[in-house]
């Protein structure tokens, strides 16, 4: 059913957001492939993590969720045992590369396939470094899930990335579980590093040099007790909803604050954002902290462009509308890879912002989106993708009426409580 979205003066209040669901993700795998119980903390409520549990449960694991805690009995990198069914990843693109790279090293052939936006994304990436080591993997038209993998003992092989995808260095790193040696990855820039973090936590030998990161097969992984930090990514929406409307001061505690993850934090600040912030303690090697947001007035706009782009990428949809609003309006460049997320995100933004009253100019790899603009209140769609439905949700709150939101369930991917929080901090 379409929400509808009523302009509100501002956002305040403290907030405690959901756990990380690029850390989730990896937590949940590792701590399947250890050995002994582990218990995750504030594990992500979005649907793609519980996609994640869902086919670890098909590959035999035993794990029992209470509310945001997750135990995970660890069966041993050989424990896993053949699926009686396709496993299925949902909407999560994270759970299929990933799990892919797992899958790839077993004894065993198992299907991973997914719905129909998953069904569009490109999968090549994984299964040339994949089928490099030695896996079997067969795709719908030769790259799209579902994907048929016939997993067997791995070779280690050195892989340079052909794109900056933490999915893919993942998945080329948890097969080198699989792999006698050693298995290495080499980035073209720096993508988030969750995976290593979580690699090192569980006990694998894992080596960092420079953007070439290095894992040895056949590690003795240890399950163990982690809580995830919140959602950055999630935590963006607030941070700019409060950067939209003046009339805003929030709190949002505990949020996951890798610099591999916080390169927006930068962006929103050169954009007129005053965002305090308050480090914690780290949480199992992922720095954490509380953020505080105060509403401005005047927004500014300018470039995104190269490692930055790839640093902010699950942002940009939220950066987009805040460059509508922002006096200069914003470039985005170097964005291709925004083409084949959950949607098109430089189709389903642009389409989007034109419905406020915003022109747009698409690129390839990017857009122009002018600025000075009043949103216009509108008639908005997600096309189901979770990103644009949160980012427009916001949007909307600043327009000068009544806005429409098609597809508002969407946001339950990554963020079930997103409606529900957003209203218990709205002002006006
Ligand atoms: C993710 C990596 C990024 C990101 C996605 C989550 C991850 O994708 O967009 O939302 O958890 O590793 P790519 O690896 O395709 O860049």
């Amino acid at each position: 059913m379409p929400r509808t979205i009523r302009p509100v003066s501002g956002i305040a209040g403290t907030l405690s957001l959901p756990g990380d669901k690029s850390i989730s993700h990896r937590y949940a795998m590792l701590a399947a492939l250890a050995r002994g119980r582990s218990t995750l903390t504030n594990y992500s409520t979005g649907a793609d993590c519980a996609s994640t549990l869902a086919c670890l449960g098909s590959l035999g694991v035993r794990w029992e969720r209470e509310g945001n805690r997750v135990e995970i009995e660890g069966c041993g990198l050989q424990g896993l045992s053949a699926p009686r069914a396709p496993l299925d990843a949902g909407n999560s693109g994270s759970t299929i590369r990933m799990l892919s790279g797992i899958l790839a090293g077993q004894a065993f052939e198992s299907v991973i396939q997914g719905d129909e936006s998953l069904s569009k994304r490109p999968m090549r990436r994984i299964m040339t470094p994949l089928r490099r080591m030695g896996a079997e993997i067969e795709a719908d038209g030769g790259q799209f899930p579902p994907l048929v993998i016939r997993g067997r003992p791995l070779q280690p092989i050195r892989y340079e990335l052909p794109v900056a995808s933490a999915q893919v260095k993942s998945c080329v790193l948890l097969a080198g579980l699989y792999a006698r040696g050693m298995t290495e990855v080499v980035e073209p820039m720096e993508t988030r590093d969750h995976t290593e973090i979580a690699l090192l936590r569980f006990g694998a030998d894992l080596r960092v040099d420079g953007s070439s990161r290095s894992v040895v097969g056949y590690p003795a992984l240890a399950g163990c007790a982690l809580r995830v930090p919140s959602d950055l990514s999630s935590a963006v929406f607030f941070l700019a909803a409060a950067l939209l409307l003046p009339d805003s001061d929030l709190l949002i505690d505990g949020v996951g604050l890798n610099p591999t993850r916080s390169a927006v934090l930068r962006v929103l600040r050169r954009m007129g954002a005053h965002i305090e912030v308050h480090p914690e303690s780290d949480s199992g090697g992922e720095a954490s902290g509380t953020l505080r947001v105060r509403g401005t007035g005047r927004l500014e706009g300018g470039v995104i462009s190269g490692e930055t782009t790839a640093a902010v990428i699950d942002e940009i949809p939220m950066l987009a509308v805040l460059g509508a609003a922002s006096e200069r309006g914003l470039c985005i460049r170097d964005a291709g890879e925004l083409r084949v997320k959950e949607t098109d995100r430089i189709a389903t933004v642009a389409a989007n912002l034109r419905q406020m009253g915003v022109e747009v100019t698409e690129h390839e790899s990017g857009m122009d989106i002018q600025g000075g603009c009043k949103l216009r209140a509108a008639e908005l769609d997600s096309c189901g993708d979770h990103r644009i439905a949160m980012a427009f949700a916001v949007g909307a709150l600043a327009a000068d009426g009544e806005s429409v939101l098609e597809g508002a369930a969407a946001a339950a991917v990554s963020f079930p409580e997103f409606f529900d929080v957003l209203a218990s901090v709205t002002r006006g």
